[in-house]
């Protein structure tokens, strides 16, 4: 009976002992079902207080469809003060944390009360505290930790929100949509009734209610409508928020030119809180926003915080079509709104930087999140089958691969088509809960075109790997592609089938250098297949892939002098970083093997690429940096971290002490005042210190003066934090005094804070891990803010090396930190967990200790069903 809690009717008959539901177990796709109740109209009645707030909530309820079954209202932690049903008290029994009403009428009106605890609220999930303002984050579940409710995204309803609250505390209280009334009450209080009009999912609800300042500004839309914009964050930190507003300007107007949406109520506020799960949250007229990706200036922001506001800012007030007007049938289309938005942020940022810079950051991002996903236990597809938390999947599989799977449509189809598509869609759908398929059916309906082969990238988990082999006939001057594809089994997908992938490709001639077959595009949709090029008149290199049209790996078997041929002569600027990226890769993945690592070539590629005079400084950056350890780990059969590390460390040696001259004409190279955000600038920056690493690598004395002299001379965070950076992996007095400076001059600063524990974590030291620990006590840092914790843990576990120390001591802190944050919030605890997934990838020793380390943590008591279900999957 412990579980089943009812109002105590004397007639105890209606007293059911129900199981508990089943938390811990899986919910599937394939069983959902409409549902049973919907709520055409929800009025909420907050009393707002930081210890208990009361809650009332008014349920236009309207029975859907042709059935007898009980109204069953989900709740999570929430105890029911009084029920009713047409204003009378009701009768109403839990099942688990769920309401449970028997409602003999078509429609009826349910009355709920309850009393929450915002300031007990680690989870940061339903009405929470955050720096003495009170703000809510209801995606997915968190709006059943507020109110009764059908907690599930194809329930939309209409809100009207009144919010009564210390005048002094809370000066400014808002909700969704429009301020409609306000006013005075007793004892120092206030409130004010927000209404929003368009119809929306539970989880879009928003309130804040705090003691915060706006920056006001305003955007006339397309069709002449005046809308008022507001960044809310704290008195002092109004100076940081012009960035984030000019973001904001811009993606409206963006979103009226290339899809046509023209923003639709006549306000649209922005609220910044310290305290957040994720990046930011687009809920309908009242996006709430990690404070992290609203705050910036040149003194605490980085150029690559500055493209990362602009970049989330868009993608909120774009899920404001593609997410809110239309939104998800269940959790499984979650893709359908986080891949688009995604596709659709990176095609913004794109148009307002550099787009080929930006498309290799995207490809750095997927292939350093994503494709380990890919190949690790967590594997599930970009519209998963089933899920025990929900929470666990707003990952990269989700987002970004999600996102390459939109950009696959939109190459397929060209720009016009796929606009048609998109305008119909957003048109069919319009106020609709919808699903993956009516995306693609409405692509498919607008283009004329049969996209149902490309359906299985939204069913079938793992990576491609394409091999690619070109056959060149001098004589008849014809060439043959061979391609043939392959994907490894995954978790419940053992058998794979051929996926269509589009390869954007062309011959280049190697004599010549020129493009001497124009890019087409192939769409390999068998498991083999040949293609045949006419008119080839000299020898051909295969470029293969450009602007990275797929998703996938590529084997294509270039000798070395063909990929450094290319790295100078291919007209793609994706293509021709990929040719570097490749020489690197070899030369490490040879080294961490005990093999030649042909240094010789990457140091010709890098060399020409520094010294191109017509390559922007950016991209010179991106191209000449190192792939990652783990991206090398990847390569690998056998994963061991210090060989892996000493390859990379060798090759960074001798680029650093071979290119002396260069990359120091590089890292002198000025033109970029630290006001000056245009991408010229930000790349001249980025080159500067990627120069600067390598110098160090090559000669520490010489890179230790020169970045203490950089950080010391810095008129900007992205100077100061570039050069910390890498004094920090380094053995020098400069070092200490670098960081000891730092923090001096920034500990009052939370986010600058992050930065100084996150450089730390990251150092690629021998005793990082011992200074992890130390910096786990230090006095600023704290569990409950999830910034710190993934500054610090979340660091420290992609830091490859050090997190893979030998001894397992890596392993140990990491669980620590899982388990302690796991009390407090599961849903941030869980995503520090991944790190330690690939366990049967590594080295006997390492692989045994990572394993022992799941063990330890599925074996704790109390364990949230967050982190089970990472670790169990990562075990089984
Ligand atoms: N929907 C948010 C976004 O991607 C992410 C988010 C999910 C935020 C869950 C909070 C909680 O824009
Ligand atoms: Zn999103």
């Amino acid at each position: 009976m412990a579980d089943v809690r009812t109002n105590a009717q004397p007639d105890a008959e209606t007293v059911v002992e129900a199981p508990l539901p089943p938390t811990h177990i899986a919910v599937r796709r394939e069983d959902y079902t409409p549902p049973d109740w919907l709520v055409p109209e929800t009025r909420l009645d907050f009393d707002l207080d930081p210890d208990r707030t009361r809650v009332r909530a008014t349920l236009a309820v309207e029975r859907n469809g042709d059935h007898s079954r009980a109204l069953r209202l989900d709740g999570d932690g929430l105890t029911p003060l009084s029920v009713r049903i047409d204003g009378e008290d009701a009768r109403w029994r839990m099942e688990g944390p769920a309401l449970i009403l028997d409602i003999a009428s078509d429609r009826a009106t349910v009355e709920t009360e309850v009393e929450i605890r915002p300031a007990a609220n680690t989870k940061l999930m339903g009405l929470y505290a955050s720096g003495g303002m009170l703000c809510t984050q209801c995606e997915a579940e968190g709006f059943r930790r507020i109110t009764f409710f059908p907690d599930r995204p194809d329930v939309l309803s209409k809100y009207s929100v009144r919010m009564e609250g210390d005048r002094v505390r809370f000066p400014v209280l808002l909700s969704n949509g429009n301020p409609v009334a306000s006013g005075e009450a007793a004892n120092g209080r206030h409130w004010a009734e927000w209404e929003d009009p368009f119809p929306k999912p539970s989880y879009l609800f928003a309130l804040v209610a705090g003691d915060l300042k706006p920056n006001r500004d305003s955007f006339t839309t397309m069709s002449g409508r005046q809308v008022d914009l507001a960044i809310w964050v704290r008195g002092s930190d109004l100076p940081k928020t012009a960035h984030a507003m000019a973001s904001l300007k811009q993606a409206m107007a963006w979103d009226e030119k290339v899809y046509g949406r023209e923003y639709d109520l006549d306000l649209f506020n922005i609220v910044a809180v310290s305290d957040f799960n994720m990046g930011a949250m687009e809920n309908k007229g009242l996006n709430i926003f990690n404070s992290a990706y609203v705050l910036a200036d040149q003194e605490t922001a980085t150029d690559g915080d500055f493209d990362n506001i602009a970049r989330v800012v868009a993608h909120e007030y774009f899920h404001n079509w593609s997410g809110d007007r239309v939104t998800c049938r269940d959790w499984f289309q979650l893709s359908l709104k986080e891949g688009f938005t995604v596709f659709r942020d990176q095609s913004f940022s794109a148009d307002i930087g550099s787009a080929p810079v930006k498309r290799i950051e995207d490809v750095r991002v997927l292939r350093a999140a994503q494709f380990p996903e890919d190949a690790g236990p967590l594997a599930h597809a970009v519209r998963p089958d089933s899920y025990i938390e929900i929470a666990n999947f707003y990952t990269a599989t989700v987002y970004n691969k999600g996102a390459e799977l939109i950009r696959m449509f939109a190459t397929v189809l060209g720009p016009e088509k796929f606009r048609a598509g998109t305008d119909l869609y957003f048109e069919r759908h319009d106020g609709e809960a919808a699903t993956c398929d009516d995306f693609v059916k409405a692509l498919e309906d607008a283009s004329g075109a049969d996209l149902s082969a490309f359906k299985i990238w939204y069913s079938q988990a793992g990576t491609p790997r394409v091999k690619a082999r070109i056959e060149h006939d001098p004589e008849a001057k014809t060439a043959t592609l061979h391609l043939d594809q392959h994907i490894d089994p995954t978790p419940g997908q053992e058998r794979k089938q051929p996926m269509p992938i589009p390869l954007k490709t062309a011959l280049v001639g190697e004599a010549s250098g020129h493009e001497i077959c124009p890019e087409r595009l192939i769409v390999l949709d068998q498991a083999e297949q040949q293609v045949a090029f006419d008119n080839v008149v000299e020898a051909p290199l295969l470029s293969i892939n450009r602007d990275f049209s797929a998703p996938i790996t590529v084997e294509a078997n270039r000798k070395p002098h063909e990929l450094e041929r290319l790295a100078q002569t291919d007209t793609d600027p994706f293509a021709r970083f990929e040719a570097i990226q490749e020489l690197m890769m070899r030369s490490l993945v040879a080294g961490a093997n005990g093999q030649d690592p042909d240094t010789e070539s990457v140091i010709r590629a890098v060399a020409a690429t520094l010294n191109s005079n017509s390559l922007d400084p950016a991209f010179k950056a991106e191209a000449i940096l190192l792939p990652g350890e783990s991206l090398i780990a990847d390569r690998m059969t056998v994963v061991d971290p210090d060989a892996i590390h000493a390859s990379r460390d060798a090759l960074r040696r001798a680029l650093g002490s071979d290119l002396r001259d260069s990359l120091l004409s590089a890292h002198r190279s000025d033109g970029a005042a630290g006001h000056d955000l245009s991408p010229a600038a930000k790349g001249v920056r980025r080159l500067r210190t990627v120069a600067l690493g390598l110098l160090a690598a090559g000669n520490e004395r010489e890179g230790a003066s020169l970045a203490k002299a950089q950080f010391d001379r810095a008129d900007n965070m992205t100077d100061r934090q570039g050069a910390l950076g890498i004094l920090v992996s380094l053995d020098a007095p400069e070092r200490q005094a670098a960081l000891d400076a730092f923090y001096q001059r920034f500990h009052d600063d939370p986010l600058v804070l992050d930065k100084w524990f996150a450089l730390q974590a990251a150092a690629q030291r021998k005793d990082t891990v011992d200074a992890v620990r130390q910096l786990a006590s230090h006095a600023d840092f704290t569990m409950g803010n999830p910034n710190r914790l993934r500054a610090l843990a979340g660091t420290f576990g992609v830091n490859h090396w050090a997190f893979h120390s030998a001894d397992g001591r890596g392993y140990a802190f990491l669980a620590e930190m899982i388990l302690a944050a796991d009390k407090l919030n599961p849903q941030v605890a869980a995503r520090l967990v991944p790190p330690l997934g690939r366990w049967r990838r590594y080295e006997a020793g390492r692989s045994e200790l990572m394993r022992q380390t799941l063990e330890r943590i599925v074996a704790a008591r109390d364990l949230s069903k967050d982190v089970f279900e990472q670790v169990s999957k990562s075990l089984a």
